[in-house]
């Protein structure tokens, strides 16, 4: 088990599609226009949410390399993509869905990124993508993966990355220790060593710029009002859970704080989303 529940990832899928940043969308899109076949390679894949939210942007015929560490949520992706599909076929190990006039076939890895060789060539990668992974990497580790995608001149698209902005309205004297406490256990190791947490984004822009890469970074905040009450509940928890962690004197107070704030009219938690091209 990874620790990211699937329930927790069902939850934010739909906020996560309608969240990608449009403009930058549309550029990758246009990178791969006029094009029949794309093999993409999605690392820290979960249940599959950044191929249903990204096929209908790519070309026809896809093949999807879906790698994760965790083998529940692997299952759970076939499971998931095969319900979303209007047609699935097992084809071995693999899976091909059929949707909206396209054909994507399915390949799951399951792999510990920090281990796995980053040189995705041995499964023909085109597009390097991951959604919600990269503030839990290390700057080692993306300098490593920006190194092996440089020497093949792959693309690379990182949607959803926390930025470090959180806001609850309307506000109350608490938040900003709360949001302060939570950046700083971003910044903590989740696998991949000191995590980059909120300056991931800006970390793989500036690797981007000084390989030569063109690239786009922007911002892909989640904005949730009261249709998302169950999505504001856990994520508030979230924060003064982590918050908790690093101030552990102040737990009862976070823990009262975080039942209060589920309440809120309007949450903000902000992401950013990175498109590079050699
Ligand atoms: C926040 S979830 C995002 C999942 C999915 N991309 C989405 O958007 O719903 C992060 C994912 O990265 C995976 N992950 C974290 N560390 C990993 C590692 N070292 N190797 C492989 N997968 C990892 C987790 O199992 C989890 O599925």
């Amino acid at each position: 088990m990874s620790g990211f529940a699937a329930d927790w990832l069902a939850l934010r899928e739909p906020v996560d599609h309608a969240s990608r940043n449009p403009t930058l969308a549309a550029r990758m899109r246009a990178h791969f226009a006029g094009r029949d076949a794309l093999t993409i390679v999605d690392l820290g894949c979960g249940t599959g949410s950044n191929l249903r939210g990204l096929a209908g942007d790519l070309p026809p015929r896809q093949h999807w390399h879906l790698i994760d560490g965790d083998a529940a949520l692997l299952k759970r992706a076939r499971e998931d993509l095969a319900a979303w599909a209007e047609r699935a076929e097992p084809a071995g190990e693999r899976l091909v869905l059929h949707r909206d006039g396209r054909v994507i076939e399915v390949s799951f890895e399951r792999a510990d990124l920090t281990v796995r060789d980053l040189d995705f060539t041995d499964v023909g990668a085109e597009l390097v993508t991951a959604a919600a992974l990269f503030d839990l990497v290390s700057e080692d580790w993306l300098e490593r993966l920006v190194a092996r995608l440089v020497a093949r001149k792959l693309p690379i698209y990182a949607v959803l990355n926390y930025d470090g902005e959180a806001e609850w309205q309307p506000a109350e004297p608490l938040d900003g220790r709360v949001i302060a406490a939570f950046n700083r256990h971003q910044r903590g190791d989740k696998g991949f060593g000191p995590a980059l947490g909120p300056a991931s984004s800006e970390a793989l822009a500036q690797l981007l710029r000084q390989h030569g890469y063109t690239y786009g970074s922007f911002t892909s905040p989640w904005v949730l009002g009261p249709a998302h009450a169950a999505l504001i509940g856990a994520l508030t928890n979230g924060f003064a859970q982590a918050a908790g962690e690093i101030e552990p004197a102040r737990k009862a107070e976070f823990a009262a704080w975080a039942r209060a704030r589920a309440a809120a009219e309007k949450v903000t938690i902000g992401h950013r989303d990175v498109f590079g091209h050699a």
